[in-house]
């Protein structure tokens, strides 16, 4: 997002652009004082919209998502990176320290750890929990010695646990390996071949009194990561989720969606929020119309309450149109990201069936050209090719259909089908 005020172009970095921002602002890409070409590495880049405005000789105003102006960039040179986007180089200046984070006390600087480290500290870089090996030759190799834990939890890292689950497992490996500090390294993944290892190894140095660790990472976790772990990233019932249901207006997606909203309530081990498309339409995205760019809007306010939800451990069912692809893949990776899980139900009833009940009268209004833009009719609908379950309501019963959604739930462990929704041990197996 660019905004532009006054003469000042400002711009707002990617969350993995900001990280880096931040590793130039605190010395820890150095000798880089600033972003550059692909080849290092670091780079910034922006919409081609704004070229214009950006040749060299130019300042910049880089800003944080709330838009305080953490540094300015002084334009050497631009290149291009694909016909949407052009890179930015050059130096930053910084501004304001970047805060606002979790554990934001953790995020320091190279160079307040030189005052406060002795010279024979022993440097661990690691992206996951260590495990009772890793602690184990830490120790050995410590031999009494002080030892700095980071925690590398830019963008894209660590897989598999919240940058804080990473953070906390650190704090609690430090605990068992004593006279160890942790300091988190706001390091992004990088895609681009070579470019990641070689600027970890940079930062990481910048870091490192002296000797560097690295660690195997094999074998079981110890008792205090482990639980630290299963917090941040709870499995099967305990595990956040966002059912989502995407089909044409009448092919049975709301009906569904109460229906297996009964049962997970039955079951009992999560809240259960339903998103309905409609129901939506009246509150969250009252007044949003039927355009391409509203409907993306629409969903992506769906998929962000429904990805905090599962982030909460509880279960968000969703049952909009969500005709566009694209925008149902963002949701699946704004799920992702909170190690919920995400399952797509493609509820495939025809078009001739959808019309044919027409509950709403919609379909024969739109054949008439009363609603323009009318999906299936006069508005593509994109069949999901990534679908978790497909199912076709058109001679089939409610409970059917709700019975094979559950039956992929079981499945992937996200429900305990035998569950007694008594929670009584007497009412186990009675039903
Ligand atoms: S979406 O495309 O943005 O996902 P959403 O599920 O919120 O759509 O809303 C669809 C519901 O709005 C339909 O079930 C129908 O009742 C109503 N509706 C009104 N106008 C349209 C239209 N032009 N296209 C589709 N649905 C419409």
């Amino acid at each position: 997002m660019n905004t532009a005020d006054g003469n000042t172009v400002q711009l707002a970095p990617s969350a993995g652009e900001l990280d880096d921002l931040e590793l130039l602002m605190t010395g820890a890409l150095a000798p880089l004082r600033g972003f550059g070409t692909p080849e290092t590495g670091v780079t910034l880049t922006t919409s081609r919209d704004l070229a214009p405005r950006l040749s060299p000789g130019t300042t910049v105003e880089l800003v944080d998502p709330e838009g305080v102006p953490l540094a300015s960039l002084e334009i050497q040179d631009t290149f291009e990176e694909d016909a949407a986007t052009v890179g930015l180089v050059g130096a930053v200046r910084g501004l304001t320290r970047r805060e606002g984070r979790v554990f934001d006390h953790l995020y320091l600087a190279p160079e307040q750890l030189r005052t406060g480290l002795p010279p024979e500290t022993i440097t661990v870089p690691s992206a996951r929990p260590l495990t009772e090996q890793d602690i184990d030759h830490i120790t050995a190799a410590a031999a009494g010695r002080p030892v700095l834990l980071l925690a590398l939890v830019g963008e894209g890292r660590p897989e598999g646990l919240s940058a804080t689950g990473l953070i906390r497992a650190s704090l609690a490996a430090a605990g068992l390996i004593g006279n160890a500090h942790v300091v988190a390294v706001p390091l992004a993944r990088r895609d681009r071949a070579g470019a990641d290892g070689a600027v970890q190894d940079r930062v990481v140095r910048a870091y490192a009194p002296a000797e560097v660790l690295e660690t195997v990472g094999e074998g079981p976790l110890p008792a205090a990561v482990e639980a630290v772990v299963r917090s941040d990233r709870p499995t099967g019932t305990a595990r956040g989720m966002v059912l989502f249901f995407t089909g044409l207006s009448g092919s049975g997606k709301s009906t569904v969606a109460r229906g297996v909203r009964d049962r997970l309530v039955a079951e009992g081990h999560r809240t259960v929020t339903l998103l309905d498309g409609d129901v939506v339409r009246r509150n969250l995205s009252a007044g949003l119309t039927f355009s391409r760019e509203d409907r993306e809007t629409n969903i992506r306010r769906i998929g962000w309450v429904a990805a905090e939800i599962a982030r909460h451990g509880g279960a968000a069912i969703c049952s909009p149109i969500a005709p566009f692809a694209s925008t149902r893949a963002a949701v699946r990776r704004m799920v992702d990201a909170t190690g919920g899980a995400f399952v797509l139900v493609h509820v495939a009833t025809p078009l001739q069936e959808c019309e044919r009940r027409d509950r709403k009268g919609l379909y024969a209004k739109a054949r008439r050209g009363d609603i323009p833009d009318f999906t299936g009719i006069s508005s593509p609908y994109e069949e999901p090719d990534d679908a978790d379950l497909r199912v076709d309501t058109a001679g089939r019963t409610v409970d059917e259909v709700v019975d094979d959604v559950l039956g992929l739930l079981a499945e992937d462990g996200l429900v305990d089908l035998d569950a007694d929704p008594t929670g009584s041990p007497a009412g186990r197996g009675e039903r």
